[in-house]
């Protein structure tokens, strides 16, 4: 019996939007939609047999809680709860988000003491880029729900406004991340989820890019080669997969924190769907067992 806190799996999602919208209004059994939550029914499965004691949410915020007067470049979520958003429409009718204070201001002491410069963050509002993972993962939660089924230490990532992390310090950060679970002394089972992405450009003439294949390639790579993959430079993420697919890094800090990195042996892949389209963009999402 441990006595000490691990990390047991990593999850990896799309955030789009227009998921959250289909499943606040009803609309996931439209023939647009089906398919695409067909994709994640073994995920809630998956979720309901596999459900931690906390989850280390890796998301970006779209200028809803920040905006470009401060623009924190990693910043982590030490709140004991944050509501959702409003992102123009009225926040949507989910669950406020539950923190978890007490691993949060433990992450926070670790990695910053390992060189990692976090902001931290007391109080702030979450925008879709956390909340749509949750409801894709959990799925509808009831109207008076009082919190998610899971605790959630946001850690948000600037992917709005360059310059932007390199997919390098991102993979470290997980590993960073991974230590300071380890070190954390309660016997609690931490998943780490790394969100947004697949390819997408939501403006420009080249609005609507979807690359199938370099996405894919993307997915194949962080699964067998993610330290190889964290050296590709921001210019390769916005050419082939679009302007806001520079999201994409923010996968590779939940890959960071997988056990391979650390010497360990290789994850196992226990779930992998990818479908166009939602919205304008592309989706994909990963589940990947710690060894
Ligand atoms: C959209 C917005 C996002 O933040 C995203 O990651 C994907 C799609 C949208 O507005 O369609
Ligand atoms: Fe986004």
């Amino acid at each position: 019996m441990s006595t000490h806190a691990r990390i047991s799996a990593s999850v990896y999602t799309s955030h789009v939007p227009a998921i959250g919208v289909a499943m606040d209004q009803g609309r996931t059994a439209e023939p647009y939609w089906a398919p695409l939550f067909a994709g994640y029914a073994p995920s809630r499965r998956w979720m309901a047999e596999h459900r931690p004691d906390a989850i280390v949410l890796v998301y970006n915020d779209h200028a809803n809680a920040f905006s470009l007067d401060m623009i924190p470049t990693f910043a982590l979520g030490t709140a004991d709860r944050y509501e959702p958003a409003d992102e123009g429409w009225g926040p949507r009718a989910v669950p406020p988000v539950t923190g978890h204070g007490e691993l949060a201001a433990h992450l926070a002491q670790s990695v910053i003491q390992q060189d990692f410069d976090l902001t931290l963050i007391n109080r702030m509002t979450v925008d879709h880029g956390l909340t749509v993972p949750l409801s894709l993962l959990f799925g509808e939660q009831p109207v008076d729900a009082p919190t998610w089924p899971v605790p959630v230490i946001p850690l948000a990532v600037n992917v709005v406004q360059y310059p932007v992390p390199s997919g390098r310090r991102c993979l470290q950060l997980g590993q960073a991340i991974r230590r300071a679970v380890e070190s954390f002394d309660q016997p609690l089972n931490v998943q780490v989820w790394g969100t947004g992405g697949m390819s997408h450009q939501l403006q420009g003439p080249r609005a609507g890019l979807i690359n199938r294949e370099w996405d894919n390639a993307f997915v194949d790579r962080l699964i067998a080669d993610p330290r190889g993959l964290s050296e590709l430079p921001h210019l390769d993420y916005v050419r082939e997969a679009g302007s806001e697919g520079i999201e994409l890094v923010m996968w590779l800090i939940a890959r960071g924190a997988m056990g391979d990195l650390a010497g360990g042996p290789a994850p196992r892949v226990a779930h992998r769907f990818y479908h166009v389209p939602a919205s304008n963009t592309a989706v994909g999402h990963l589940i990947l067992e710690d060894a």
